[in-house]
């Protein structure tokens, strides 16, 4: 019998793309921000300041035009969303989007979040048919963990959030540890052996370039291919396949089967060639790239009828040829003024 993750991941490698870009990428998956404010303040995402975002609520799409949107990107072959922020658990009545969201057929519908709130929001999101989790977790150490989220939560709140997840059903959570130099890679081998021998994954990230406002060097980067040596050297692993072309990670499992981590390596492999990502930010602008300078506002096009929508995206997805992390260091990227990442979710 298929886990619920199985059997999602063989119906996404189950069926071809419909919409397809100039690099010959279906869209399969979109990834919607619900919100772009934050209880956390991260350095390396640093969301915009309360007001800010406080008159930015009043532009977010409302729950009947995000279905009227999810319902247009089914249509067009998508088979995941992936609810993000800000921080998603801020969104009011997200229970509610989420059962809205199964009721018109997301097959994988999944969430990032910081974890914070999980313990409150998880019985009802399961209730409601939310898929998967995906929980941030950059440090173990209570001090460490604040340096990475601007001196908020704490480690004890997360992992009470992703016990709280077990308990409710959710038997894999992925982890997500973004990895920066000299901050929380002591960290690596405590979180790699805290979550081996459970079904947890989880998935060490290079420190990207996102934004304008996190002054990334690449100085900072620790690469997936240093963090797998190091575990390597105390728990060896083994490779395995993607479970599916775009998948971000690349993933394996410890050798004596205790559990399986995975690597993001966006600077080191960057794995544009199998994008088939589409973001959709809080205020209804669709953009074709994490990295993407500009965008469209889908907004200003929602009194049109499904099909003209459709044709919208279509058109957009067609002449899509973002390739950002695969050219990351050419000159002409220089000053690029990128999305930032509180506002589309990593
Ligand atoms: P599943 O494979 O469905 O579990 O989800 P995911 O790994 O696509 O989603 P998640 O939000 O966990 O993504 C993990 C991290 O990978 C993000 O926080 C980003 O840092 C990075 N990432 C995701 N998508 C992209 C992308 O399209 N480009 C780049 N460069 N990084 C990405
Ligand atoms: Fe919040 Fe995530 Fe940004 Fe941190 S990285 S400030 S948790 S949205
Ligand atoms: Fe996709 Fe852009 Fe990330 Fe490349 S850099 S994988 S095109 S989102």
């Amino acid at each position: 019998m298929p886990t619920t993750l199985q059997a999602h991941q063989n119906y996404l490698k189950s069926q071809k793309p419909y919409c397809i870009d100039l690099l010959n990428r279906g869209l399969r998956d979109v990834r919607i921000s619900l919100i772009d404010q934050c209880n956390f303040f991260c350095p390396h995402c640093k969301p915009g300041k309360q007001s800010e975002s406080l008159r930015q609520k009043h532009s977010q799409l409302e729950f009947n035009q995000i279905i009227k949107l999810a319902k247009i990107f089914i249509k067009l072959g998508v088979k995941k969303i992936r609810l993000t922020g800000g921080e998603p658990l801020l969104r009011d009545r997200l229970p509610e989007l989420i059962s809205k969201l199964k009721d018109i057929g997301v097959a994988d519908l999944a969430l990032t979040t910081n974890g914070y709130f999980l313990s409150n929001y998880i019985y009802q999101l399961k209730k409601n048919g939310l898929d998967r989790i995906t929980v941030s977790l950059n440090a173990l150490d209570e001090n460490i963990f604040k340096k990475m989220t601007g001196g908020h939560g704490t480690p004890k709140k997360t992992l009470q959030g992703i016990q709280a997840c077990e308990k409710n059903g959710f038997l894999s959570v992925k982890i997500n540890v973004l990895v920066k130099k000299g901050i929380n890679e002591n960290q690596i081998i405590p979180i790699a052996t805290h979550f081996r021998e459970t079904r947890h994954i989880v998935r060490f990230i290079e420190y990207m370039d996102v934004g304008t406002e996190n002054n990334w060097s690449e100085k900072d980067v620790v690469t997936s291919n240093s963090i797998l040596k190091k575990i390597n050297k105390i728990f060896p692993l083994v490779p395995l396949n993607r479970n599916y072309p775009s998948e971000v990670a690349s993933r394996y499992i410890y050798k004596d089967g205790k559990g399986e981590v995975g690597f993001i390596s966006s600077i080191s492999q960057p794995f544009c060639q199998d994008c088939q990502r589409l973001r959709l930010s809080s205020d209804g602008k669709l953009y074709t790239c994490l990295f993407a300078e500009n965008s469209f506002d889908l907004k200003e096009h929602l009194h049109k009828n499904d099909s003209e929508l459709s044709k919208i995206i279509q058109n957009i997805w067609k002449k899509r040829e973002d390739q950002y992390s695969e050219m990351r260091f050419c000159a002409n990227n220089n000053g690029r003024n990128k999305i930032e990442m509180y506002k589309i979710g990593g």
